[in-house]
């Protein structure tokens, strides 16, 4: 049984095709991150996923029950947010998470208390959320999240206004509770965040997906990764690259050159420095694998 399972997904806003026949599985246990540039339809995907909008066209399954109109039934053990979640400003995050968990059928102190403790919120549950800054808000969406004791998680840029260590506590969570069999869908920008934990991806481009897979596909299929190389002539070194078969060089800001290299021609070209009496000072990886993939993808 897969946790989500959507097929043909569309979804048009009058002239603006923004879900164009989507199809996303995402297993139990599985992290699959969502990447897109700015209205690529991540966010509209998600809304259908949680029967905020209805789809135009296509079907969604999530923890193998068929979705067939907005909210309910289909939603038990599903949590998360799409885009800024909201709150009742005027209350505690405490009270905010107990209204939700009843609402869920059972308040529960403790659960409410854990929940701020795993996103790092305790000694804050009963300030106003009035009072709360950005990255306050955002891991009070992931405490009411974590409330309902998902086995699916559906994220829209769970880490945007977090800080570095914000971002990794969450890095974190998602983490741990994929391994205990959560799945988890989450969107986001931050490429090098997704790649610590994503075990598969699929990137959307003007409402389609534009790739699908896992994290070993993608570095198999991946394009040239761009380096930055310094040597002991950076003259010379950009004469060996020209003449290179698979390498492209130039200049870059700063001093360095730029080198665009399939992961395969890279120890060829190196020793074909050496045999050029150029000396390799530093040789730094500037774009991983999703980066070079996303751009390709997506420019
Ligand atoms: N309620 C709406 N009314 C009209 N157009 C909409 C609506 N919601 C989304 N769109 C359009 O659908 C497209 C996809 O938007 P969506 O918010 O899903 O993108 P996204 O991938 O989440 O982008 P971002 O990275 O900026 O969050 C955009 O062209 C957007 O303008
Ligand atoms: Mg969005």
């Amino acid at each position: 049984m897969s946790a989500v399972r959507a097929i043909g997904l569309t979804r048009r806003f009058e002239a603006t095709l923004a879900v164009d026949g989507v199809d996303i599985t995402v297993a139990p246990g599985e992290v699959r991150g969502l990447l897109g540039p700015n209205g690529a339809g991540k966010t509209t995907l998600l809304r259908m996923l949680f029967g905020l909008i209805a789809p135009d066209a296509g079907s969604v399954e999530l923890l193998g029950r068929e979705f067939d109109g907005l909210g309910g039934e289909a939603l038990e053990a599903v949590g998360g947010f799409v885009e800024e979640p909201a709150f009742y400003p005027y209350l505690s995050g405490t009270a905010n998470l107990e209204l939700l968990a009843r609402l869920d059928g059972g308040p529960s102190t403790a659960a409410v208390r854990d929940a701020l403790a795993k996103v790092g919120l305790e000694g804050r549950g009963h300030d106003r959320v009035a009072g709360y800054s950005t990255g306050m808000r955002q891991r009070l969406a992931l405490a009411a999240a974590l409330l309902r004791a998902p086995h699916l998680l559906l994220l829209d840029e769970p880490t945007s206004g977090l800080d570095p260590a914000g971002t990794q506590a969450v890095t974190a969570l998602v983490g741990n509770l994929a391994a205990e069999g959560v799945a988890v869908l989450l969107s986001s920008h931050q490429i090098g965040e997704l790649e610590r934990i994503c075990d598969s991806y699929t990137v959307m481009r003007h409402g389609r997906v534009v790739w699908d897979g896992s994290a070993a596909e993608l570095i198999a299929a991946a394009p040239a990764s761009a380096y930055a190389l310094s040597t002991s002539d950076d003259d010379g070194a950009l004469r060996v690259a020209a003449g290179h078969e698979g390498v492209r060089a130039g200049w870059a800001p700063g001093g360095a050159l730029a080198l665009s290299i399939e992961a395969d021609r890279l120890d060829a070209f190196v020793l074909a420095l050496g045999d050029a009496r150029i000396a390799v000072r530093r040789l730094d990886l500037l774009a991983s694998p999703l980066e070079t993939m996303f751009f390709a993808l997506t420019a």
